[in-house]
């Protein structure tokens, strides 16, 4: 069965409160383009053409309005309530009827991954039939993630949520490659102390079973967080450096459809109209040019 694809962006963003208050954390910018365009990119780079799109009641507007159907990509989006944020797994329960068996790729709306050779990582990934695979990611604040637990040979041997002593540097990223069960897996799990279904709960049940893939990011990778104002300022000046030196998009669907020719010329012709004289716009134009 073909992969579909998750793209979880409710929550409240409190930790960006006030800027939150008013709009939904994963439509701020990341220098030149909102934030949900870089997992939506992902998502579209792994391959993925359907996508279940998870929002507050409230935000689910303003997403529609920027994304619309997905028909501009040549990707369809499906429209997902999320009535209050009570965990990550529980996205699984809500995707349950999209999914309809089908293996999944769920991305955070928070997430942003750069990288040379993400194609292939995510290809990997999306061609194993069982099991799961996740990403590991050397970071130097490990208690603030889902973090992974070594033996001595390398094998995972846990997955732990925030933990106070993180047992390595490993945090997994938000971005899970799971099989067909995960709406089951995810309904036999309960919530936490902290009141979320954990997604690491989740995890847990695939490491046990053996079918869990730890892919370590190396160096080569940036994955950046976007959870602070400081860090949210980083994320957008990490994107500019890398597109005014380069002159390359990071993160542009656009781009992404049209390579993976999923739209033609035409219809990148329309959209680099639709943006117009905006830098983004100006890129898709060079697009065309080159
Ligand atoms: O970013 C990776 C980390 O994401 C993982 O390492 C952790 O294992 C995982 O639990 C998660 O940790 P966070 O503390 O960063 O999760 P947070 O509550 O900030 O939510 C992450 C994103 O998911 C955020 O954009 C809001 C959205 N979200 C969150 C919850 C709890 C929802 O849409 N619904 C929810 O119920």
């Amino acid at each position: 069965m073909t992969r579909k694809g998750i793209l979880l962006a409710g929550g409240t963003g409190s930790r960006l409160w006030p800027i939150t208050l008013g709009v939904s954390k994963q439509l701020l910018p990341i220098y030149d383009k909102p934030m949900i365009y870089y997992p939506i990119s992902v998502l579209m780079l792994a391959g993925i053409r359907e996508i279940a799109i998870i929002t507050t009641p409230e935000d689910q507007p303003q997403f529609q309005r920027l994304l619309g159907d997905g028909r501009q990509w040549g990707v369809s989006f499906t429209w997902v309530v999320q009535e209050r944020p009570e965990g990550l797994a529980q996205a699984y329960l809500l995707t349950r009827d999209f999914l309809a068996g089908a293996p999944s790729a769920m991305c955070l709306g928070d997430n942003i991954f750069f990288g040379h050779g993400l194609p292939e990582i995510l290809h990997r990934a999306s061609g194993q039939a069982s099991g799961g695979t996740v990403f590991g990611y050397h970071v130097s604040d490990p208690e603030r993630y889902g973090v992974a637990a070594f033996d001595a040979d390398g094998r995972v041997t846990r997955i732990v949520e925030k933990p106070k002593v993180p047992p390595s540097s490993f945090a997994i990223t938000g971005l899970y490659f799971l099989d067909g069960r995960a709406p089951d897996i995810a309904a036999t799990i309960r919530p936490s102390p902290r009141g979320e279904l954990e997604i690491v709960d989740v995890l847990e049940h695939y490491r046990a079973e053996g079918s869990l893939r730890v892919e370590r990011m190396g160096r080569g990778f940036a994955w950046l967080d976007t959870g602070t104002p400081g860090s949210l300022l980083d994320a957008g000046n990490f994107v500019r450096t890398l597109q005014d030196r380069q002159g390359m998009q990071v993160g542009s669907p656009d781009e992404i459809a049209f390579r993976q020719g999923w739209i033609d010329r035409a219809g990148l012709e329309r959209q680099a109209q639709v943006f117009g004289k905006s830098s983004y716009g100006a890129h898709l134009a060079g697009v065309l040019r080159d």
